[in-house]
This record gives structure tokens, sequence and C-alpha cells, in this order.
């Protein structure tokens, strides 16, 4: 049983999640950069997972033009879904349900959210400024929910 996790990132933490997530999952992986990797055949793999960090309150373009290019056959797979980002609860929700359609969040057997850090040595200085005004942080950190992964590879596997 083949699965491909699909995702990008930016400031790196979205790619430790998707390599973490797929130690969890113990099977058959081939992990895809959106980024670098252009040629992704769908057909195969029998699970996909789609990932991406959230700036702006918006998933990573690449994703979003993947995803509807891709709509119908992504929706035929066993699938998965997730963000990383630094909001929690209702916001981090809003911004899922965003990112991701309805037809694709319906069918999925999980959705993630894996939390998300913020990486100074490799933001720009506009990102540093608005990390700084809009979340009052001044330094790198990470909340990744580790329990939230393993509980997403979980669910992929039922
Ligand atoms: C410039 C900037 C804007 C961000 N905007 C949001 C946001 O709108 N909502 C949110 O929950 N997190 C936001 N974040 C936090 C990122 O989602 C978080 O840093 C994430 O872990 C980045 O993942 P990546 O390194 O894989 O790109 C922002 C971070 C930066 C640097």
């Amino acid at each position: 049983m083949n699965t491909a996790i699909i995702y990008a990132t930016r400031e790196g933490c979205t790619e430790k999640c998707a390599h973490t997530l797929a130690i969890e999952l113990e099977t058959n992986i081939e992990i895809f950069n959106i980024e670098l990797d252009k040629n992704i055949n769908l057909l195969d793999f029998e699970t996909v997972i789609i990932g991406g960090s959230i700036h702006m309150g918006l998933i990573n373009k690449k994703i979003k033009n993947f995803i509807d290019k891709n709509i119908e056959p992504l929706s035929e797979k066993k699938l998965g879904l997730f963000i990383c980002c630094m909001y929690e609860g209702e916001k981090a929700q809003e911004q899922f349900r965003n990112a991701f359609p309805e037809k694709l969040r319906d069918n999925a057997l999980a959705h993630g959210f894996f939390g998300g850090a913020f990486d100074f040595d490799k933001m720009n200085f506009f990102e540093k400024a608005i990390v700084k005004k809009v979340a009052n942080i001044d330094h790198s950190s990470s909340k990744i929910s580790l329990e939230n992964i393993k509980s997403f590879a979980e669910n992929m596997s039922k």
C-alpha cells in the first residue's frame, strides 16, 4: 500500500512534520516537496496526504494549485490533510477550512493540526517584522504537536 506525503514549507516546519509523520505511519511512503518535485504521479498511490503551512491566513499557493488541479483524483484516494500554523482552536479550524475544499475535507480520513514554529534565522526582514507585530514574538520558538501527528497517523491507519 503506497502512500504519498505531499507538502510545502517556507521555514522548514512542515517538512519536519512530514518526516515525523512518515516515521509514525510505518508504511511504504514517498515524501514530495512540491517546490522541488514537479512530477508527482497520483496513480502510483492509494493513500495521499497533503500538508502545508499557513502564512497571512493562507496555505502555500503551490499546494492550493496542486489541489485545484487534482481535486477529482484526490477525492478518490484515501486522503489525509494537515496544516502547520501558530493559531489554535477555532482560528486554526477556519484556516484549515479555507485551505482545503469541502469535497476533500469531507472525504479525508484525518484532519491534522500539527502546530507550528517561528524560525527567525530563516525569515526575511518583513516576515520578522510581521511576526513581531502580530504575534509579539522576537525569537525562534516551536510548538509542534507530536501528539497530534501521532493521532493523525492512527486515524490514517484505521
Ligand atoms: C510572515 C508569517 C506569517 C504567518 N501567518 C500566520 C497566520 O496567518 N496564521 C497562523 O496560524 N500562523 C501564521 N504563521 C505561522 C506559521 O504558520 C508557522 O510559522 C509555520 O510553522 C510555518 O511553517 P513552514 O516553516 O513549514 O512554512 C505565520 C508565520 C510567518 C513567518
